[in-house]
């Protein structure tokens, strides 16, 4: 008998978690006013809203926790994520950050400046509001294929080369400080994007003029997807295919959140010694010391150490194969979902699951709502919520697409917990036709409304 796959790790420590009734979730999330962010979490059995700061850490990570050094200036343990940076994306140097968008911040400080156009394919919401709070634009370059749910591309978070081409001849390129690649492309659905496509994106930038900067979040699963889809890269250790796709990049903002696997970090990698002179100014200014930024020594350490283990192929197979096991399942429950299947998480179609309710009662938060109530499980609204609305005239946006998104912490869960999430959602796939009504907000703020906006159920 072939022998099946499996996990490529075993548990150490466990952490308990509840089942609650489903009245007691009626309840809660009534309490809650329908919005998910405002549950405690001991309230949900499996949680699914991020795989952002919930991985769980390895015994190597917490053992160099303890070997931390915390001296404010030129801590070892800056110098051995410095060591690990340039080892693996061949950048020189960094500042470290205390997570994403704090990289983003330090960053566009240097280099975005009011009536900018930024060019990338579906920047993430936090890249967009750090470009739009300066007073400049995210155009989004994604091909088109990213955009119809269900057609398949090997590589749907590619930037299409022509958009990208018609917007750098569209605008003088000093208005043009960079392009940002995401990889893999969070709000198309964790797609990846190809090695060709980068190195087509980073000839045109150098004809142009201009820099590329790679959003790199996930850049470990990004590399998977090309060694198992891409030509010429089965072979290829995944470390060696990180390299070459830095090779394409100026520079890099990091959410160690994620693929670094830890519980908060980040940073900002430099190919140009200036560059980084120049961000160190707002480095100091907003996160901290060049050597530190917003983070402790023990805090680098476990980053470091995550980079390496989050770069091995058999640590990157299980992580993308539980994903495409649970999407799998629900493909087999028949679930409209986003796909080929994210490298972090699962997207339903909201609008195909609940085609009766109508754009106005919140679409996809309702069937967040629903798949919590049917099992304690909770996603996350990529919907109209998400979307807020217009700046100018005060009306909601519609996105094309309404998805609740299934994010899988990293190492966390066991497909077992797939195989409920599963059931909890062909459940309400069922019985989604006696679905027929939807929410109403009652309160929201002036922006950022998902996190805690209040709704009623009509
Ligand atoms: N870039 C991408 C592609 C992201 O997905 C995120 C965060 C960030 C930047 C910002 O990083 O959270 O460390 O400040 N994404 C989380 C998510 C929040 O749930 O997808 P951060």
């Amino acid at each position: 008998m072939e022998l099946p796959f499996a996990e490529s790790y075993k548990i150490k420590m466990v952490e308990p978690i509840r089942r609650s009734s489903r009245e007691e979730r009626e309840k809660w999330l009534k309490e809650a006013y329908y919005n998910l962010f405002n549950l405690r979490s001991e309230y949900v059995y499996v949680d699914l809203l991020t795989d952002s700061g919930t991985g769980a850490m390895s015994d190597k990570q917490w053992s160099e926790m303890m070997l931390g050094d915390e001296s404010y200036a030129g801590a070892s343990s800056y110098l051995k994520m410095k060591e690990v940076i340039k080892d693996l994306f061949g950048f020189n140097d960094f500042l470290p950050t205390h997570q994403g968008r704090a990289a983003e911040n330090v960053l566009f400080s240097l280099l975005v400046k009011k009536g900018d156009i930024i060019p990338g394919n579906s920047h993430f919401d936090t890249t967009k509001g750090h470009i739009e709070f300066r007073d400049a634009r995210a155009v989004d370059c994604t091909i088109e294929t990213a955009f119809h749910p269900t057609e398949y591309h090997p590589f749907k978070g590619n930037i299409d080369i022509d958009k990208l081409e018609k917007v750098l001849n569209r605008h003088p390129i000093e208005k043009i400080p960079m392009i940002i690649v995401t990889l893999t492309c969070n709000t198309s659905g964790g797609q990846p994007v190809s090695m060709q496509n980068l190195k087509e994106v980073h000839a045109i930038a150098k004809k142009y003029g201009t820099l590329v900067i790679f959003d790199s979040a996930r850049f470990a699963e990004n590399a998977y997807f090309i060694k198992t889809r891409e030509e010429g890269y089965a072979e290829k250790p995944i470390k060696d295919i990180v390299r070459e796709m830095y090779s394409y990049a100026d520079g890099m903002t990091m959410s160690s959140k994620k693929d670094a696997i830890v519980n908060m970090g980040g940073f900002i990698g430099f190919g140009d010694r200036e560059m980084y002179e120049k961000a160190s100014v707002y480095n100091i200014m907003f996160e901290g010391f060049v050597t530190y930024g917003g983070m402790s020594g023990r805090d680098m350490n476990a980053l470091s150490q995550g980079l390496i283990e989050g770069t091995e192929f058999d640590y990157l197979e299980t992580r993308i194969k539980q994903v495409a096991y649970l999407g799998e399942k629900l493909k087999s429950h028949g679930v409209p979902m986003l796909e080929p299947f994210g490298g972090h998480a699962i997207f339903l179609n909201a609008k195909e699951f609940l085609p009766q309710i109508p754009k106005e009662e919140y679409i996809a938060q309702t069937l967040a709502c629903e798949i919590y109530l049917e099992g304690g499980v909770r996603g996350v609204e990529i919907g109209t919520l998400l979307a807020d609305r217009c700046p100018d005239s005060r009306q909601n946006r519609y996105p094309k697409l309404e998805m609740v998104r299934l994010a899988i912490p990293r190492r966390v869960y066991t497909n077992s917990h797939m195989d409920y999430v599963a059931a909890a959602i062909a459940n309400v796939f069922e019985r989604r036709h006696g679905i027929t009504k939807g929410l109403r907000i009652l309160r929201e703020p002036p922006i950022m409304r998902h996190f805690t906006v209040e709704l009623e159920r009509l």
